[in-house]
């Protein structure tokens, strides 16, 4: 496997900042995923990878893993359709965007749109009827679990027991242009939540017995929701669920039909905090040393790509070898220069590898990937670099 000097040996005459991406430990990550997937196949969350190329590759050379995309906005949906890339889902829904569309687009026969709300199938509606066309549309379950009191989950949709999803099965009756396609059920606590996170010590062993009984209910839930639209005369394509940290426990679920991952692809740090497995940390960043203000503290530039979701320490990126060099605790990653503490002695122009806290996230700070494969360098563009912005 590629080793962290190697990188640096390879990015030696690159102009920095640059973000990587190392094709062996993405192999390894890809290997992970199978063994924690199958027999199921993976819809690709591209939210998780933001490339077009790598979402290419995977789809092309991996088809016996990965199988369409769970992506995070109708026009980055359509955009990837443009390219020919099919069978896209689009995870979260939306309205606005529904109403602005003048004239029926080809793509859109490759793509469904997600909903929970009776607002959501009738503007989606309400186009196909002006439009005159059909639209397939996804029904987003919430899958937040209670216990003793303690809610654990996420604030999404808004489907959260049978009852409310039969008014919305009732109301989509009158939504001739509407299409049920699928049903996806994301247990978010469970997959995007690590269990033994080291900036979260005490909350660790509270967070594993959550999970384990939250399971339970979420399988109960999810196979009486998938029913309960199946009665109404629906012939679901897919059922989807989990997320990178769940893959192992959805499977399990019998009617769940596919999954869903993007993160375990690139590993960033969040993803060392989950006790069940081991993901290689295939990509990262590269800031230049600068400056050294005092003995023992250099100053790189760049840097400053925290991660989105609640505040805290485990949102920063890090140093890869950050045993040895440690971030400055006043300053963190700076907006545009990033201090290092560190006994090494670092030269300037140096090269210094960091990990981000959040995958695809990386990518909107890069306008290129430069991949590292069979010790070369690629550059590929990021959805960035393809002037694609969507969130
Ligand atoms: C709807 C949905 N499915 C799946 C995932 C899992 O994605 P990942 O594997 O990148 O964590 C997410 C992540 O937030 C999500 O929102």
């Amino acid at each position: 496997m590629t080793t962290n000097t190697a990188i640096k040996t390879l990015i030696k005459d690159e102009s920095l900042p640059l973000a990587w991406l190392d094709m062996d430990r993405l192999e390894k990550n890809i290997a992970q995923l199978k063994t924690m997937a199958s027999p199921l196949k993976i819809r690709i969350a591209s939210k998780s990878i933001r490339c077009r190329y790598v979402i290419e590759e995977l789809l092309n050379n991996h088809s016996d893993i990965f199988q369409g995309i769970l992506a995070f906005h109708p026009e980055e949906a359509e955009w990837l359709a443009s390219h020919g890339l099919k069978d896209i889902v689009v995870g979260y829904p939306y309205l606005r965007w529904f109403d602005q569309q003048t004239s029926i687009k080809k793509e859109w026969d490759e793509i469904t749109f997600m909903v929970d709300r009776r607002e959501h199938l009738e503007v989606i509606d309400n186009m196909a009827k002006r439009l005159k066309t059909k639209i397939n549309i996804c029904f987003d379950i919430d899958l937040s679990t209670s216990h003793f009191g303690i809610y654990f989950g996420v604030y999404r949709s808004s489907l959260k027991n049978e009852a409310i999803l039969k008014d919305r099965l009732e109301f989509l009756k009158q939504c001739q242009h509407l299409r049920l396609k699928g049903v996806m059920g994301y247990e978010a606590q469970i997959a995007g939540v690590g269990d033994n996170n080291p900036f979260k010590k005490i909350l660790n062993p509270i967070i594993k017995l959550l999970k384990k009984s939250s399971m339970k209910q979420v399988i109960k839930k999810r196979i009486a929701m998938t029913k309960l639209c199946e009665s109404y005369g629906h012939q679901l394509a897919f059922v989807n669920g989990g997320g990178t940290g769940s893959l192992h426990f959805t499977k399990k679920d019998p009617s769940v039909t596919e999954l869903a991952a993007g993160s375990g692809l690139y590993a960033p740090l969040l993803f060392d905090y989950y006790e069940d497995f081991h993901f290689e940390s295939a990509a990262g960043f590269a800031l230049e040393v600068t400056r050294q203000s005092v003995d023992k503290t250099f100053t790189a530039a760049g840097g400053g790509y925290i991660a989105s979701g609640s505040i805290g320490q485990d949102k920063s990126p890090r140093p890869m070898n950050d045993e040895e060099i440690k971030l400055d605790i006043n300053e963190g990653c700076g907006e545009v220069q990033t201090p290092l503490h560190t006994s090494k002695n670092l030269s300037f122009g140096e090269a210094v590898l960091f990990r981000h806290a959040k995958a695809g996230e990386l990518c909107e700070r890069f306008n290129q990937l430069t991949i590292i494969h069979n010790n070369k360098l690629i550059k590929k563009p990021t959805y960035r670099g393809e002037n694609q912005c969507f969130l």
